[in-house]
């Protein structure tokens, strides 16, 4: 018992009928990474971070890009050693204690969910403006944004988050493998972007460089400046860690999920890198800071409007792929939490494919409500304060179960952990500092409302306190 109440074994079996089935290899954890990882960030938050900082944002995804990579090399130890569902909530769970597994596990329904329901506005932007652009078909803008822009709902937002859920309700197996092809699409759209691109920078555009400065100042009452679009790109990143969720159905995990986390982030970062720096030499920054999707926007204002329509047509084809890996790693932490009692029992069981449907099914509405009704910016905010938090607990679960089990065995070692885990923690506090206010204070009062659930319902159902009272 520690004093953040009881330490969750590092293995534990489970019972039959409450194991997932153990069908994913490192192929498809490194197609499942890279489709958490390349989405909305990059293809439409790249012109709102612009926005935020100008041709500074080639800093600030930099600087995500940096913090990220100490992140998952955490994340790596912590999955490899811990290869259970349930991703930074089991593993603190495990180091700090059962109240730290809670907190952490409900700061997950904020980045899992919310960034579903972030990459389904993102991807309707590219389908409004494909419809738009490509075929001239104007949808009816009342049913393309919620209230908070005159509208009644974003239906094609909505849509795609119920589409992507009941792919989930197939299988894991079959998801994973559609979600294969959906990378290579995304990326060689993203390439195509690069190398058109290029040529059309002017270096013009990248002067003044940091227009806002770095830590930046209010604008309007709204953050500006290369930490402020950090706080905002760093939406790009995450991602990777839906690896780890899938722990349990990894047929070696040593192997797989190394290859996977550590693969999928590296090449993403490199994608990311040119992807910025191309968008801002070849458009001034203010151009496309307004643009739902910026990228087909520059490759039509450099005379390229069919790749346009092509790119346009790869996110929306590719984006529901960062839904689908996001979806399916919310479903498998309720399962877990559900699991270890802290959520309902009733809704942890897995059905013939191996799959938990009822939990399915709850995260894919819960995911459409939020897509339908909130805006882009404000639930992107939102989703990375969820990860933020995760990220810091992941990083302290990592020195704290290094300290306490210094020969437990290990098949990924952090290299350098004394350094690599409190920079990602302090990269993280830094970047969460950054986030607008209203992003902070919403984020606080949904701790609370998780500490309330927790004392009125895990606390008195967790499985591992009835054990130990027995
Ligand atoms: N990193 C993911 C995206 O950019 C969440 O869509």
């Amino acid at each position: 018992m520690g004093f953040f109440g009881p330490l969750k074994p590092l293995h534990r079996t489970e019972a039959d009928g409450k194991a997932l089935a153990k069908t994913l290899s490192w192929p498809h954890l490194m197609a499942l990474g890279i489709g958490g990882i390349i989405g909305t960030g990059i293809y439409t938050l790249t012109g709102v971070g612009a926005g935020l900082a100008g041709p500074g944002v080639i800093l600030s995804f930099a600087l995500c890009g940096l913090v990220c990579a100490c992140a998952a090399l955490c994340y790596t130890e912590m999955s490899t050693m811990i290869p259970a569902a349930g991703s930074a909530y089991t593993y603190t769970y495990s180091a700090i204690g059962e109240i730290a597994g809670w907190v952490v596990g409900w700061a997950l329904i904020l980045e899992y969910s919310l960034a579903c329901s972030s990459v389904a506005v993102g991807w309707s932007a590219h389908l409004v403006g494909w419809l738009r652009d490509g075929i001239g078909l104007e949808l009816p803008a009342m049913l393309l944004n919620g209230p908070h822009a005159g509208g009644l709902v974003n239906l094609p937002a909505v849509v795609v988050s119920l589409a992507v859920m009941g792919l989930l309700l197939i299988g894991a197996r079959e998801s994973a493998t559609i979600n294969i092809v959906l990378v290579i699409i995304k990326i060689v759209a993203l390439g195509a972007f690069i190398v058109l691109g290029l040529p059309a920078i002017q270096s013009g555009n990248y002067d003044p460089f940091a227009p806002y400065g770095f830590i930046g100042q209010e604008i309007g009452g709204e953050k500006v400046g290369i930490m402020a679009a950090a706080a905002i790109v760093f939406f790009a990143f995450f991602g990777f860690d839906a690896v780890s969720t899938s722990a349990e159905e990894a047929k070696k995990p040593g192997r797989d999920l190394t290859i996977g986390i550590l693969g999928s982030m590296a090449v993403s970062t490199v994608i990311y890198m040119l992807v910025a720096a191309v968008a801002v030499g070849v458009a001034p920054f203010r151009e496309i800071a307004n643009s739902g999707e910026p990228l087909p926007h520059i490759l039509r204002e450099i005379g390229y409007p069919i790749v346009a329509a092509a790119v346009g047509m790869a996110a929306i084809i590719a984006l529901p792929s960062v839904i689908l890996v996001m979806m399916y790693g919310q479903s498998r932490i309720f399962f877990v939490m559900a699991r270890d009692g802290l959520l309902p029992q009733a809704v942890a069981k897995v059905n013939a494919k191996g799959s938990p449907a009822l939990i399915t099914l709850l995260t894919g509405v819960f995911v459409a409500v939020f897509a339908g009704f909130v805006p882009l910016k404000e639930i992107a905010a939102l989703s990375n304060a969820g990860t933020l938090i995760a990220f810091v607990a992941v990083a302290l679960s990592v020195i704290i179960l290094r300290v306490r089990m210094p020969n437990a065995e290990r098949v990924f070692k952090t290299p350098v952990y004394w350094l690599i885990a409190p920079a990602a923690i302090a990269g993280c506090v830094f970047i969460f500092w950054n986030l607008p206010r209203q992003s902070q204070m919403f984020t606080l009062v949904w701790m609370v409302i998780g500490l309330v659930f927790y004392f009125a319902y895990g606390f008195w159902n967790s499985r591992l306190r009835k054990e130990k009272a027995e």
